[in-house]
């Protein structure tokens, strides 16, 4: 029988394996290739963290399906799936700037019960089990305590693909810019959302991400106590089409903006 607490431990120790192999590459990148366009990018680092993570899980709960960035879903007829982006924050990465991370989550059926969000080049290991509190390289982890938009600061990102959402996404970045201390645009959304769970941002939303940029990261806030939510408060959908991470109080007000009826385009 399968035990989660052997799961999250599992999902570590193949995270921090996957942290050498980006650190091995960290600042050595020589070659990068594109993938949907040219500000999509690949590197080695993204394939090794990647081919590492799916060999181990194979090789451990071979029975296991697994939705990975880099590769096709393996699908089998479990009630197990891993969702993982093995090398979150590639720009920043090439870029050699330390904010980048490995994501991995375990979907039991349709619910997230484990979630490890690592960076290396920090050293910070987030991780949460559904009902048992997220954690910080082993200490609890909260959100912030502010309740009114002026004292926050939020975090947001941009996706690749630069279409007609993508230019009305200026317009909600210039509300939430006016009306709180700042947006910050870090390029790595797994680590936004930890960010959230531990207080240094009050909130984050997004658009256009996938499951594997926000499944283990959104546990990890949850479990931290934290909401997370569609844009309209409805619940989050896991596909990462649109995702509002808070504080808890000022979670209303941001769904205030996001659910207007300008904003319709994004539903
Ligand atoms: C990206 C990062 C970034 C977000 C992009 C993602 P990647 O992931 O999470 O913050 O704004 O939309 O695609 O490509 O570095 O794994
Ligand atoms: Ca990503
Ligand atoms: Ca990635």
């Amino acid at each position: 029988m399968n035990n989660q607490s052997e799961l999250l431990q599992f999902a570590l120790d193949i995270s921090k394996e996957a942290g050498k192999i980006q650190q091995s590459y960290f600042g050595n990148i020589s070659s990068v290739s594109t993938k949907s366009n040219n500000i999509d990018l690949l590197t080695i680092a993204d394939t090794e963290s990647e081919n590492l993570i799916i060999s181990k899980i194979k090789e451990t709960y071979p029975t296991h399906s697994i939705i990975s960035e880099e590769t096709n879903n393996i699908i089998n007829d479990s009630q197990y799936t891993w969702i993982i982006d093995p090398l979150d924050g590639t720009t920043n990465f090439i870029h050699n700037l330390p904010i980048f991370a490995v994501s991995i989550a375990l979907k039991k059926i349709d619910k997230i019960v484990c979630g490890v969000v690592y960076n290396p080049a920090a050293d910070k290991c987030f991780y949460a089990e559904s009902g048992k509190g997220a954690f910080l390289n082993d200490k609890s982890i909260h959100p912030s305590n502010s309740n009114s938009l002026l004292d926050c600061l939020l975090a947001t990102g941009f996706p690749y693909l630069h279409d007609k959402k993508y230019d009305l996404s200026f317009s909600i970045f210039k509300e939430f810019y006016d009306r709180t201390r700042g947006v910050r645009r870090l390029g790595a959304a797994a680590l936004d959302l930890c960010f959230v769970a531990m207080g240094r941002f009050d909130g984050f939303y997004e658009f256009n991400l996938n499951s594997w940029d926000i499944c283990a990261g959104s546990l990890i806030a949850h479990e931290a106590g934290c909401k997370v939510s569609d844009w309209n408060g409805d619940s989050l959908p896991h596909d990462g089409s649109r995702i509002l991470c808070t504080n808890g109080k000022i979670h209303s007000v941001m769904i205030d903006i996001l659910s207007k009826e300008k904003y319709s385009i994004f539903y």
